[in-house]
C-alpha cells in the first residue's frame, strides 16, 4: 500500500565509537541507497532516563550528528531530523495511550531489567514506563516498514506491531465500509477483482497467509486506486477494516559486537571504546594496550584466538589471508600479540580517515549542521502531518 520506507532513531549520546558504527550507522549507509530514508536523534527518549541532566542534552545531539555525516549518512538522499523538533511524534503517542493496555508496558522484557540496572537513577517514572509506546509513535507517525535495530529492540517492534493492529481494528471503521470496499473492488476492473476476492476468501476463510500475500502484491500493483480505496481494499483483505497506521518489521543488523579495549562489550560508560574519529596516536596506543587471551603471558606461550578479543576485530577488520596469519601464528606462538595487533591498527586508521575528512566541515562550520536538520524536520513534518490528519479523523477529532 505504501512504499518501503525506512525510519530508525538513536539516543543523542555524543561523539560515537566504532561499535556504533559496525553495530548501526553502516547499515543506515547502505539502506538509504535501497529505500527513502528517514533517520532521528532521539532526543526525548534520552530524557526518559536522564531528566535529571538537561545541560548535556544539546552537544550530545550535535556531537552525534557530526559522526552520522562522517560515517556517510547523506542529507541529500536521507530525512535527518531531531525528534523534539517534529510534536506530531507527542500527538501521536498521547493519542496511542488512549488505548494501550497498561499490562503491554509492563511486560516489555527491558522494562523491569533496565529499572535494576540503573539502580543510580529514580526510573519509577511514567515517561519511562511509557517510552516504548513512544518509540511505537515515532515508526506509525511516518508509516515506515522497514526499521532496522539490534535484537535488544525487537520486542519494541513486536509491540509496535501490536499497537497498529489494535488502532486499526478500534478506529479503522468508517461509515458504510462494506459497500465503499465493494465499489472499490469493481474499479480494480473484473479480472483482477475477481482474484483479489479469491484471495481474500482463501485468507478469511483458511488462514491462507501465502494468499494475503498475494492479495497485497495484487493491490501494490494497481495504480488507478485512490489513497482512499487502497487503504480500504488493503484494510478489507484482511478483515473489514481500514488499515490506517502499517505494521513495521524489524530489519536486523547482522552485527559483530565489537568488544571494548577490556575485552568487556564496547561502551562509553565503560570507557573502553575506540571512538570513530580517534587521534591516530591514541588509537595506536589503545590498540597495542588492548587485552589478549591471559594464556600468553610470555612471548613464547601459545595463545587461542578464540579467547582473544583482538580476534574478534580481526573478524571485522582482517581479509581471509591476515585471518589465517592470525590464526596460525598465535596457536603456535610464531607471532607476538603487538605484531598480530598491528594489522588492525592499519585498518582502523584507514576506515577513519574518510570519517575525519568527511566531519572537518561541520566542525569548521556547525551551521551546516543546523540547516540540514532544519531541512530535514520540515520534510519530516510533512509526511507525520499527513499520517495525522488521518489518525485524528479515525479517532473523530476532525471537526476543526
Ligand atoms: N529505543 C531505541 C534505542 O534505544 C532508539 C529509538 C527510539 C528507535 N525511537 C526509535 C529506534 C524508533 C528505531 C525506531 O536504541
Ligand atoms: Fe590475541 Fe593475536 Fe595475541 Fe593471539 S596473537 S592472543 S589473537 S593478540
Amino acid at each position: 500500500m505504501y512504499a518501503d520506507r525506512v525510519l530508525s532513531g538513536m539516543r543523542p549520546t555524543g561523539s560515537l565509537h566504532i561499535g556504533h558504527y559496525h553495530g548501526a550507522l553502516k547499515n543506515w549507509v547502505r539502506l538509504q541507497d535501497e529505500h527513502p530514508c528517514f533517520f532521528f536523534v532521539a532526543d526525548w527518549h534520552a530524557l526518559t532516563t536522564h531528566y535529571e541532566t538537561p545541560e548535556v542534552l544539546e552537544a550530545s545531539v550535535w556531537d552525534m550528528l557530526v559522526d552520522w555525516f562522517a560515517a556517510g549518512i547523506d542529507p541529500a538522499k536521507t530525512t535527518v531530523f531531531v525528534q523534539s523538533r517534529v510534536p506530531e511524534h507527542s500527538e501521536l503517542f498521547l493519542l496511542l495511550a488512549m488505548a494501550t493496555p497498561l499490562g503491554w508496558l509492563e511486560r516489555v522484557p527491558t522494562y523491569k531489567d533496565q529499572i535494576e540496572r540503573l539502580r543510580d537513577r529514580d526510573l519509577s517514572t511514567y515517561g519511562f514506563l511509557g517510552y516504548p509506546l513512544m518509540q511505537a509513535a515515532d515508526i506509525l507517525v511516518y508509516r515506515s516498514n522497514l526499521v532496522p535495530v539490534g535484537e535488544d529492540q525487537v520486542p519494541h517492534i513486536e509491540m509496535t506491531r501490536e499497537i497498529a493492529r489494535r488502532f486499526n481494528h478500534l478506529f479503522g471503521r468508517e461509515p458504510g465500509f462494506e459497500e465503499k470496499a465493494v465499489a472499490a473492488v469493481k474499479r480494480l476492473g473484473s479480472r483482477r477483482g475477481k482474484r483479489y476476492l479469491e484471495l481474500r476468501a482463501r485468507y478469511q476463510e483458511q488462514g491462507d497467509e501465502e494468499a494475503l500475500e498475494q492479495g497485497r502484491a495484487l493491490l501494490a500493483e494497481s495504480q488507478n486506486l485512490s489513497l482512499g480505496d487502497r487503504e480500504r481494499l488493503f484494510g478489507y483483505l484482511e478483515g473489514a477494516r481500514r488499515v490506517i497506521l502499517v505494521e513495521p518489521e524489524a530489519v536486523l543488523t547482522a552485527s559483530p559486537r565489537l568488544p571494548g579495549v577490556d575485552g568487556q562489550k564496547m561502551s562509553k560508560s565503560y570507557g573502553n571504546e575506540v571512538s570513530m574519529r580517534e587521534d591516530p596516536k591514541v588509537l595506536t596506543e589503545k590498540i597495542r594496550k588492548m587485552v589478549t587471551d591471559p594464556a600468553r603471558v610470555r612471548r613464547n606461550d601459545p595463545g587461542e584466538p578464540e579467547k582473544c578479543p583482538v580476534w574478534q576485530l580481526h573478524l571485522v577488520y582482517s581479509n581471509q589471508s591476515t585471518q589465517e596469519w592470525v590464526q596460525k601464528g598465535c596457536r603456535t606462538a610464531g607471532i607476538g600479540c603487538l605484531e598480530c595487533k598491528q594489522p588492525v591498527i592499519d585498518a582502523m586508521l584507514a576506515e577513519q580517515e574518510p570519517w575525519r575528512q568527511r566531519a572537518q566541515p561541520y566542525l569548521d562550520d556547525p551551521s551546516l549542521l543546523r540547516s540540514i536538520v532544519a531541512d530535514g524536520c520540515d520534510r519530516a513534518r510533512a509526511v507525520a502531518q499527513e499520517t495525522m490528519r488521518d489518525v485524528r479523523e479515525a479517532m473523530g477529532l476532525s471537526y476543526t
